[in-house]
């Protein structure tokens, strides 16, 4: 993808003011399944910067999201007042909350915000509607505001109502968030330094196979871990004991290495288990793994070896867990791709949900250049896809800016 030409919320300069902007944020957050309680905030901190812009400038903040897939029914554990709490803590103010995200109670709440003030909407999902791109849902979103303001990277490949239908109503411009993304993970699709590196893990071939083509042209070498490995190794005709393995994309599998002349990299040695659960044994298996055994992390070895590839690389890209990161005895093999890259003097880019989760949990954040906020956009952002929200607000503006170099940031980018 091109370097976003699009305009920012700073391109509406002092026209903020006492206005009321309308502002897709992702604040789908990970929820503990048990206590309902967010298990980590890093897409509401993310979004802080231009939430605090619009408020400095006196505008009324509406601040839009989704939350998990309520099927476009109201269901209460999925609603955003939770997320409205975590946000007021975090810019030590108050923040109000509005009980839908259309209606006239939601029109009169935002006509009677001061200015500098911040309204968080129900969950947007709760309406079918958002899903399927209404152009009245739209128009009704845009109703109350005089500007759309969009920093929701995290959902930027989704066309939904308030991601896309909304930019034909009002004048939209993209958030900090959003620009950052895309200066970073730009990086990886355009001009990347090499050596270039580029780790990929998770559960399922299936969800990355658009980024490992990409990244097979791009990079030099592809280090690939978690379960989708054994796709990769069974198709090579090592045995992978009960390992997880999708039958029917053993053949795109072998596709995939035939294209890669090499550059594919698979683990060489495992951490296995009889069975998955909190108290299952580890046991370290080199190159085949017997039957009734299952591959759940990468062994010490093929670490060492991750490890130094990433060392010595000047861009590395990495997404997805190389293990079972869940249970505490198979996160190693992750833990240690984590610290890898944070002693990396390259530029670092990690993206994706547990994969973002665990570079906080060891508190490596601020020891890589970027972690991408985005799931399965950033994935399609390395695929070189468009991002349909992207594409919506170079649409709406056709005004170069964002890659300006005059008009940094908060952040700096
Ligand atoms: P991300 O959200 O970072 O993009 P994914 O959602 O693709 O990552 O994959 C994460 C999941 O992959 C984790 O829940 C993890 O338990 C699972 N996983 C990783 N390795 C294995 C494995 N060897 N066997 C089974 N599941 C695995
Ligand atoms: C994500 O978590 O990747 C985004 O918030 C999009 O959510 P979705 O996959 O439910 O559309
Ligand atoms: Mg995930």
């Amino acid at each position: 993808m091109e370097t976003m030409a699009v305009r920012t919320i700073q391109d509406l300069g002092d026209a903020i003011a006492g206005k009321a902007i309308l502002m897709r944020v992702d604040f789908n957050v990970p929820l503990d399944k048990k206590t309902g309680r967010i298990t980590n905030d890093l897409r509401i901190r993310q979004a802080l910067p231009t939430i605090r812009y619009a408020v400095e400038r006196s505008a009324r903040t509406v601040l839009m999201s989704h939350l998990g897939r309520p099927r476009g029914k109201a269901a209460p554990e999925l609603s955003m007042k939770k997320v409205a709490e975590r946000l007021s803590e975090l810019l030590d103010s108050s923040v109000g909350f509005a009980p839908d995200c259309v209606g006239h109670e939601v029109r009169k709440m935002v006509a009677e915000m001061a200015g500098g003030e911040v309204l968080v909407l129900e969950n947007l999902r709760f309406h079918p509607e958002e899903e399927d791109n209404d152009p009245e849902f739209a128009r009704e979103l845009a109703s109350a505001a005089d500007f759309y303001v969009n920093d929701a990277f995290g959902t930027a490949h989704r066309a939904h109502a308030s991601t896309e239908g909304v930019t034909k109503f009002l004048p939209s411009v993209a958030g900090f968030l959003i620009r950052k993304e895309v200066q970073y993970l730009s990086k990886a699709t355009e001009q990347p330094e090499h050596p270039f590196v580029a780790i990929m893990g998770g559960a399922k071939v299936k969800d990355k196979i658009g980024a490992i083509r990409n990244l097979l042209d791009a990079a030099d070498l592809l280090l690939i871990g978690g379960a989708m490995a054994y796709t990769f190794l069974k198709y090579r005709g090592i045995p992978v004991g009960d390992s997880m393995v999708e039958e029917d994309k053993l053949e795109l599998a072998g596709e995939l290495l035939r294209r890669a002349g090499g550059k594919i990299v698979l683990p060489c040695d495992h951490l296995c288990a009889e069975e998955i659960g909190e108290d299952a044994e580890p046991v370290a298996v080199e190159r085949e793994i017997p039957d009734g055994m299952i591959g759940l992390d990468i062994g010490p070895k093929t670490a060492g070896l991750y490890e130094k590839e990433i060392a010595g690389a000047r861009l590395v890209t990495w997404n997805g867990p190389v293990g079972y990161m869940e249970i505490d005895v198979f996160a190693g093999g992750t833990r240690r791709i984590a610290r890898a890259m944070a002693s990396c003097a390259g530029t670092c880019i990690v993206g994706g949900g547990e994969t973002a989760e665990i570079v906080e949990e060891l508190g490596l954040q601020d020891e890589m250049s970027h972690v991408s906020t985005g799931g399965g956009a950033c994935l399609d952002f390395l695929a070189g896809k468009q991002l349909p929200a992207l594409a919506a607000l170079q649409q709406a503006g056709k005004v170069e800016c964002c890659g300006d170099q005059d008009s940094a940031g908060p952040d700096g980018c």
